[in-house]
């Protein structure tokens, strides 16, 4: 049984970092709506001047630019960070020592902003890579600090498919809370919605590839009855697939062709990402194709920002949850059934358990 008490005069306040297009924005809206809450983005941060000028158009906002250039003093107080933070700090990362010697990336500028205004919750969004990058080396690293700092963190790979976007698109969440709570992540799998769903008609003849790029993959392809998104890997090789590969912002414009002949449009690649048909487009294809790569599936976002949500005690004790686990000092613990928050466990580890609800 869920009690459902009328909650849409509670506020959650969130700032979107890294902001691109607003996917997290979107994403934050829609949880939040589930929850009977409103969303209310009290701080953004986007560099690259033609995203800036996509959010204003779609948002109403103008993003701050560079967050290095940002003191974390000067953020409005907020429940919860979202963060889809660039891949650039990788590669120095994973060999660094604690959040100081992060200094210079910019992962250290999150952690900066969570120290000082020590947000209830947060949820960062990095490519799949970042997970084995460097042995698991850069990842651990990014746990510690993020434990130093005083937030408890769990992180999971989770795929577009699965939320019914017809996207292979493997993303890490990472989410975190600053009191030990309960949390699961989204575990219902959505039907994957068919191409056609996304596929506009009538496309116009400049997003067809030239005969020679479609002779040449026919000959490595057979045509398909059904529609399907042809894939040409690093190797050259070409798959079809009823599903997209995930959208890349610097692929070839020939990585991706509609069953082998042509460019998906600036609004398929939008839909791919599940942004709603009300988004604007007001930049050229090119910049659209690099917004959409850069960005993420919002269904995935919005599904961990619901449970984030759940978890964090920003809404009314009252509330039932259906939890399967929890995060003590990040590490995850099964529970056996539905609970009521801050009922003593019945489970085996109930010492660690009680000492969690008690932080409550
Ligand atoms: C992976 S994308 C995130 C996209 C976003 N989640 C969305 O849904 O559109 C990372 C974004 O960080 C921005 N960025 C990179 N360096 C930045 C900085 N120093 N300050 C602010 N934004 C930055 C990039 O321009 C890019 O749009």
């Amino acid at each position: 049984m869920k009690i459902t008490p009328k909650r849409n005069d509670i506020t959650i306040r969130y700032i979107d970092l890294f902001a691109g297009i607003g996917g997290f924005r979107y994403a934050m809206q829609d949880a939040a709506k589930e929850h009977d809450a409103i969303a209310e983005c009290v701080f953004t941060s986007e560099i690259d001047k033609e995203c800036q000028k996509v959010y204003k158009k779609n948002f109403g906002e103008l993003p701050c630019g560079d967050i290095t250039n940002i003191s974390a003093e000067s953020i409005p107080d907020h429940d919860i960070l979202l963060a889809g933070f660039p891949c650039q700090p990788f590669s120095i990362i994973g060999h660094m020592k604690g959040f100081h010697d992060t200094r210079g990336t910019l992962f250290f500028d999150i952690v900066r902003i969570l120290e000082e205004k020590m947000p209830t919750a947060f949820v960062l969004e990095n490519v799949k890579l970042l997970v084995g990058h460097d042995k698991g080396k850069t990842l651990k690293t990014i746990l510690e600090v993020l434990k130093d700092s005083g937030y408890h963190a769990t992180y999971k790979v989770l795929n577009a498919l699965d939320c019914g976007l017809p996207q292979k698109r493997e993303r890490v969440f990472i989410v975190g809370f600053r009191e030990p709570c309960f949390f699961s992540w989204p575990s219902d799998k959505i039907p994957m919605q068919p191409l056609s769903n996304i596929l506009e008609k009538n496309v116009p003849e400049k997003y067809f590839a030239s005969d020679h790029i479609r002779k040449k993959r026919l000959s490595k392809q057979e045509p398909t009855q059904e529609p399907t998104i042809w894939h040409e890997n690093k190797s050259g090789n070409i798959s079809a697939y009823p599903f997209s590969c995930a959208l890349r912002a610097g692929a070839s414009y020939n990585y991706l062709l509609v069953n082998g002949e042509r460019r998906l449009t600036s609004r398929e690649m939008l839909r791919l990402q599940g942004f709603p048909e009300e988004f604007q487009i007001i930049s050229s294809y090119t910049q659209t194709r690099k917004q959409a790569g850069n960005s993420l599936p919002v269904p995935v976002a919005k599904a961990v920002i619901k449970n984030t949500i759940e978890a964090s005690g920003l809404l009314p004790a009252v509330y039932l949850y259906k939890t399967d686990k929890l995060i003590v000092d990040g590490q995850l613990r099964l529970f056996e059934k539905e609970r009521k928050y801050g009922e003593i466990s019945e489970t085996p580890n109930s010492r660690k358990i009680q000492t969690t609800l008690s932080a409550q």
